[in-house]
């Protein structure tokens, strides 16, 4: 097909794209070139989670981009000063940063936390989990602890720490020297794993113990995913740091740091900038998802509904699966094989799933997926599990 030859000739060939060419969206349903029609269970990875092109988010990119679309961070902007106040509200932290996309929030609250420990006198390093996703940039990729990422980009950032994900005693070995830990409450990339709520109230207090500050990853999990604004409000273990990007203006790219009063007050003028970051356009496209999402998670709506698609999963009974396990919509399957396969048959079949970690087919649809939707979905699933069995 023209385009895909033409994106073999020009683009950098570093995506192993599926041979779909997408040209409309709406809700949950995607369609191609060719006008076939697809349901979405990925969301663009854990971004569309209002819906694609979500109405109420489209009109207000369209009316920014009539009025305003960019000055620079030199000056006030109305959408940005809101965004900040509204994440400030909902997350009970202090002060927001806007950046533009998961891996620069990251390597923002890197940098805010090193600053912090320098007014501090403190010296030592992060430490975060194996098996954790945290972005591509240097200090982002330097706190991914995976071989496969960080092959071939070495010397990597220095003062970086890495121990088992939901094992407390991994971390009590290790915390007096640190400054910092950086989490994700459920690891996407890695595989869904969700973190234990015992094992995250046991992260807090050791922080707490050592003076050391506590940074959510929740680029993936917040924003609603788990049928909660953020993740840490189903734990009920408030963090020092959040981390936001993918989902927080529907796809408009945007990024956050949320922070404590403490690190705020470390950063001085000039500490850190970004041309784009909290743009007017992206504010506003964050501020219209917000709304969005707070109406689509009220009532337990989102937490109800993963319960519905992780207990239909359960009901398929193949020796080949190990385990299903999630939070809200962001539900994993881990097979005995790579799942790969598995994706590209339900592609066929018109409908959007994703493998991560090899095995692990990960499902992170729009919130407003609907059961007949997830029934549909799943139904098929049996069916190329079946085919796959025999
Ligand atoms: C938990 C988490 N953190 C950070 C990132 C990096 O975000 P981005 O791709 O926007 O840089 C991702 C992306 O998948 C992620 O899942």
């Amino acid at each position: 097909m023209e385009y895909i030859e033409m994106e073999k000739k020009y683009h950098i060939q570093v995506y192993k794209r599926f041979p779909v060419v997408f040209v409309r969206g709406k809700g949950t349903r995607l369609w191609d070139i060719d006008n076939r029609e697809y349901i979405d269970f990925l969301a663009g990875i854990g971004v569309v989670n209002a819906g694609h092109c979500n109405d109420k988010v489209v009109e207000a990119i369209k009316k920014q981009a009539e009025e305003l679309i960019h000055i620079s961070n030199l000056f006030y902007n109305i959408p940005q000063i809101e965004l900040a106040k509204k994440l400030v509200d909902l997350s009970e932290l202090d002060k927001a940063f806007f950046c533009n996309s998961g891996a620069e929030a990251n390597e923002g609250a890197i940098k805010f936390v090193r600053k912090w420990a320098y007014k501090e006198k403190k010296e030592g390093y992060i430490i975060s989990m194996e098996n954790a996703f945290h972005g591509r940039t240097l200090g982002a990729l330097s706190a991914t602890p995976k071989p496969k990422f960080q092959e071939g980009f070495k010397p990597l950032v220095e003062g970086f720490k890495y121990v088992k994900f939901n094992d407390i005693e991994a971390l009590k070995e290790v915390i007096s020297k640190a400054i910092a830990v950086i989490i994700e409450p459920i690891q996407g990339e890695g595989g869904v794993h969700v973190a234990n709520r015992e094992y995250l109230r046991a992260v807090r207090d050791l922080c707490d113990d050592y003076n050391v500050k506590l940074i959510f990853d929740e680029v993936q999990c917040g924003m609603g995913r788990v049928g909660e604004m953020f993740a840490y409000k189903h734990y009920k273990v408030k963090p020092d740091v959040i981390t936001l990007a993918k989902a927080l203006a529907n796809g408009v790219p945007i990024g956050a740091i949320l922070v404590d009063e403490d690190i705020a007050k470390a950063l001085d003028y000039g500490d850190h900038g970004t041309t784009f970051g909290g743009n007017p356009l992206a504010c506003s496209a964050a501020l219209a998802t917000i709304e969005v999402i707070e109406d689509i998670i009220k009532d337990n709506k989102v937490k109800k509904k993963g319960e519905y698609f992780k207990n239909r999963l359960k009901k398929l009974n193949f020796d080949f699966i190990r385990d299903i396990r999630g939070l809200g919509l962001m539900i994993g399957l881990e097979l005995e094989f790579n799942g790969s396969e598995i994706v590209n048959e339900m592609l066929n079949r018109g409908f959007i799933i994703n493998c991560t970690s090899d095995k692990v087919l990960r499902f992170l649809p729009p919130l407003i997926v609907e059961k007949e939707e997830i029934d549909l979905m799943v139904d098929n699933l049996k069916e190329v599990l079946e085919r796959r069995e025999k």
